[in-house]
């Protein structure tokens, strides 16, 4: 039965996992996956999630089925603090995912039932993940082209010049903040370009949203989002609780559609829905039951934001620690575009050969691409890691 199988290629990003669990080397320094690390390296049940999980351990009296769409409770949570206040709620329906990941493949599902023959286009570069899981749903995908290794920006004028050729009913996926891998983002100007872009030509906007609160903040890192939901007559959203409420293994995110009107959300909905039962029926519960214990409880949710926003304002110090070791070792601005990028990643522009290098020789763990994981990077030896960078840089 499997005699005529190859052994499927490691992912590029999981892979990282263990090659720096094997690694002994007792400074090596972990940039790889997208995870929340804090100064000790360790990446800890956030405070209030842990607070949620012994309320819900103690009330928690049975455990039957909820229900294709998961907690209901936690979608409504979830739209608001996606769509936000102002929000159309008659026109949007939520369903728990399992992860960010889930949440793509049920909406990317819901699309192929919509138009079977639906073409989407992805950021060039995009998380890798994205392709697989669209192909997997049977899209057609094209890519638009984003980021400028040299610069470290968005190539604004390339990316709407490339989505002025999409045919109407194409779908064009978005980072709704903190660019993964690049960590350049679009600002409010250019959010409205697209919004406009998208209602002219009648393309669908599909905002994938999973590093909420990881960039400017909350609100602020959903301003392009909600600036497309108040123009076009639909859009679809997919969410992750992974990184901003810590929850990663226990995999909770959520699938969003914004609907024309009430009707079509609702029968919208009805087919992720079938489609979601078609492939794992009903999503976990744990994870999204305490992340909606947190939303709906006024004092754990102020206390979830002060933990998240420290993380965040972690992370922007480490950005700018970052870029000014890199310029005193390299006596250049080359890498300065580090401070000024957004989120969990950045991308150096390295080569995959210097990559490697850096694994090699210094126990330097990033992603093939040079994209770092900010959260990872080393307080107290920010120079001994802008040094190791700069040796391999000829
Ligand atoms: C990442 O980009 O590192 C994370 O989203 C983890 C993953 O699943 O790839």
């Amino acid at each position: 039965m499997f005699e005529d199988l190859q052994p499927a290629p490691a992912d590029k990003i999981l892979a990282l996992i263990g090659l720096f669990r094997a690694d002994p080397r007792p400074g090596k320094v972990d940039l790889g996956v997208g995870v929340y690390k804090d100064r000790d390296g360790k990446t800890p049940v956030m405070r209030a999630v842990r607070e949620a999980e012994k309320r819900l351990l103690q009330s928690q009296d049975t455990k039957t089925y909820l229900g294709l769409a998961g907690d209901t409770g936690f979608n409504t949570a979830m739209a608001g603090l996606v769509f936000g206040p102002a929000a159309e709620l008659t026109r949007i329906r939520a369903a728990q995912a399992p992860g960010g990941s889930g949440a793509l493949r049920l909406v990317a599902e819901l699309l192929k039932r919509t138009r079977s023959d639906a073409t989407i286009w992805l950021s060039d570069p995009t998380w890798p993940n994205h392709m697989p899981v669209m192909r997997a749903a049977g899209l057609q995908i094209r890519v638009y082209p984003y980021f400028d290794t040299a610069s470290g920006a968005v190539r604004f004028a390339d990316m709407i010049s490339a989505l002025a050729t999409a045919k109407s009913g194409d779908v064009v996926l978005l980072h709704g903040c903190c660019h993964n891998p690049t960590g350049a983002n679009l600002d409010t100007a250019q959010w409205a370009e697209i919004a406009d872009l998208v209602v002219e030509r009648g393309l669908l906007p599909f905002v994938d949203i999973a590093y909420q609160g990881f960039g400017e903040g909350l609100d602020a890192d959903a301003v392009g989002l909600r600036l497309l939901a108040a123009k076009v007559p639909e859009m679809v959203v997919a969410s992750s609780c992974s990184k901003n409420f810590a929850v990663y293994r226990d995999r909770v995110g959520a699938a969003m559609i914004l609907a024309k009107d009430s009707t079509q959300a609702d029968v919208a909905m009805s087919q992720m829905l079938s489609a979601a039962r078609a492939m794992y029926s009903m999503p976990p519960d744990h994870g999204a039951a305490a992340v909606r214990i947190v939303l709906e409880d006024a004092t754990l949710r102020a206390d979830w934001e002060a933990e998240l926003e420290e993380m965040r304002l972690r992370m922007l110090r480490l950005r700018v620690q970052l870029a000014e070791a890199l310029r005193r070792h390299s006596n250049s601005d080359r890498f300065d575009f580090v401070a000024s990028h957004r989120g969990m990643f950045s991308r150096l522009g390295l080569s995959e050969a210097q990559v490697e290098r850096l694994r090699a020789e210094h126990g330097v763990y990033m992603v093939g691409d040079s994209r770092i994981n900010v959260a990872g990077l080393p307080e107290d030896g920010m120079d001994a890691l802008a040094k190791a960078i700069v040796s391999v840089l000829d």
